[in-house]
Formats: C-alpha cells, sequence, structure tokens
C-alpha cells in the first residue's frame, strides 16, 4: 500500500543487491558461517523494488521470503556469490553489497565426512582468502566510469567514522554505510552512517525497511546528482 504512495526515484535503474552470510564448507556436513540473518539485504530489495527499480537480489542462505518483484539467486559460496554477481552486474546501475561474506574458506574441503575414529588429533584447518566481491566490482570499467553505482556496508566494533571513512577509500567505492551500535544481526532495528567523499550522515534507529527506504532514497539522489 505504501509503495503506492512513494515516487518511483530509481525507475529505469537496475538494482544488484548481495545479501545474507555465506556459507563455505569444510566436508560435506559441515561448514562456516556467520550470523547475519540477511534482514537489511532483503529489505533494501524490496526498497529498491518500491522505488521503481529492476531489482536482482543475490542471497546467501537466510530464511526469509523474496520480495515482491524481486529477482533471486540463491547461493551457499563467496566464490558462488561472486560468480552469482558478474553473471547479473551487467544491467546493472546499482550495486549494494549487504551480504556479510566470509572473509576466508577452507582450502581443502575434505570429499567425505571427516571422522573422529583413527585420525587420532583433531584436524588442523587451513584457510584461503575469499575474493572480495565489492572490490571487485567496484574495479570493473563501469563502475570506475561512474556508469554503476557500488554501495558497500561495514560491520565495526568500534571507531565507525574513521573505519568506513578508510574501507570507502580502500573498497574504491562512492558511498560507504555502516551499521551503528552493537551487533545488529538478525534484529529489526538499526541505525546507519552514510560516509561519501563530501560529509557523513546519520539515520537514527528505525526499522530496517525504513532505513531501507531512506537509503535508496539518498542513493536515488546521489545518482541524480551525479548523471549515472
Ligand atoms: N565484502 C565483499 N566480499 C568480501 C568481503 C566483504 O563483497 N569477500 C563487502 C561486504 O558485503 C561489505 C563490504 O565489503 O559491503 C565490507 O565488508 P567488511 O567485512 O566490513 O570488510 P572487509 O574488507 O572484509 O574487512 P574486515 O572484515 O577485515 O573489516
Ligand atoms: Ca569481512
Amino acid at each position: 500500500v505504501v509503495a503506492h504512495l512513494q515516487a518511483k526515484v530509481l525507475a529505469g535503474h537496475h538494482v544488484l543487491v548481495t545479501a545474507g552470510p555465506t556459507f563455505e564448507p569444510i566436508d560435506p556436513v559441515r561448514g562456516i558461517t556467520n550470523h547475519s540473518s540477511g534482514k537489511m539485504g532483503f529489505a533494501l530489495a524490496r526498497a529498491a523494488r518500491e522505488a521503481g527499480a529492476a531489482v536482482t537480489l543475490v542471497a546467501g542462505p537466510v530464511h526469509l521470503r523474496t520480495p515482491r518483484g524481486v529477482r533471486r539467486v540463491d547461493v551457499q559460496t563467496a566464490q558462488q556469490m561472486l560468480q552469482a554477481v558478474l553473471a547479473h552486474v551487467e544491467q546493472a546501475t546499482v550495486f549494494v553489497a549487504a551480504a556479510a561474506v566470509a572473509d576466508w574458506r577452507v582450502a581443502q574441503v575434505a570429499e567425505h565426512k571427516m571422522k573422529k575414529e583413527g585420525s587420532g588429533a583433531p584436524p588442523a584447518l587451513t584457510f584461503v582468502e575469499n575474493p572480495d566481491i565489492l572490490a571487485t566490482v567496484a574495479a570493473l570499467p563501469r563502475a570506475r566510469r561512474g556508469e554503476l553505482y557500488c554501495v558497500g556496508f561495514a560491520a565495526e566494533s568500534h571507531d565507525l567514522l574513521r573505519h568506513a571513512r578508510a574501507k570507502r577509500e580502500r573498497k574504491g567505492v562512492p558511498l560507504l554505510v555502516g551499521n551503528i551500535g552493537p551487533a545488529t544481526f538478525g534484529r529489526d532495528d538499526n541505525a546507519l552512517l552514510l560516509v561519501d567523499e563530501r560529509e557523513a550522515i546519520e539515520l537514527p534507529p528505525a526499522p530496517k525497511l525504513t532505513l531501507a527506504r531512506q537509503l535508496m532514497g539518498e542513493i536515488a539522489r546521489r545518482l541524480a546528482d551525479g548523471g549515472v
């Protein structure tokens, strides 16, 4: 109902969103993941759709319903998430990286379930770094030319503004969004810090869907200013 009252500020745009955790296997029955619920990313996909955009949502393993009108691609691992993103980024004009991508994966995934029996000591796991999906997309020629607007997220435990500014530079993105406050995983409310090249503005505590709508408005305003 509310959607009808909103201006279609993203009409003509294609928004690609990543959401949720990734799951990195250890063996066929075990793996490593994190507590991301995917709620913020799903809210962003819904808000982008309400704002008139075509929306593709690349989701890690979460228990959430697909927002109406959104094309959803389910993945497990960071590598699969990167492949899915690259497969859909060509049409996108906005990329929002809301996923909590596992920074590392296990170097050698065991082919069979690892057993206690007979192995003696506990297994030693060796990790390798996962690809940085946001940095990869931000380095694409279309992003560099300003035809693909990239937005990153950051969950920091301290010094949010300083870390958010540094992360924005390091990832090479025009807009970096920080989660303000203690762990927001799984909660319905949040507060956000938006850092771009000019300013840092706060979106005060509100339901994630409210914040998602506000963030889409902020992105639309910057697109209109920048002429993407
Ligand atoms: N990100 C990504 N791919 C990764 C890691 C992170 O796309 N392999 C994206 C996240 O979706 C987020 C942003 O990069 O939008 C920042 O993620 P974050 O975990 O805060 O930053 P990292 O660069 O992984 O640094 P660290 O975890 O050490 O703070
Ligand atoms: Ca990380």
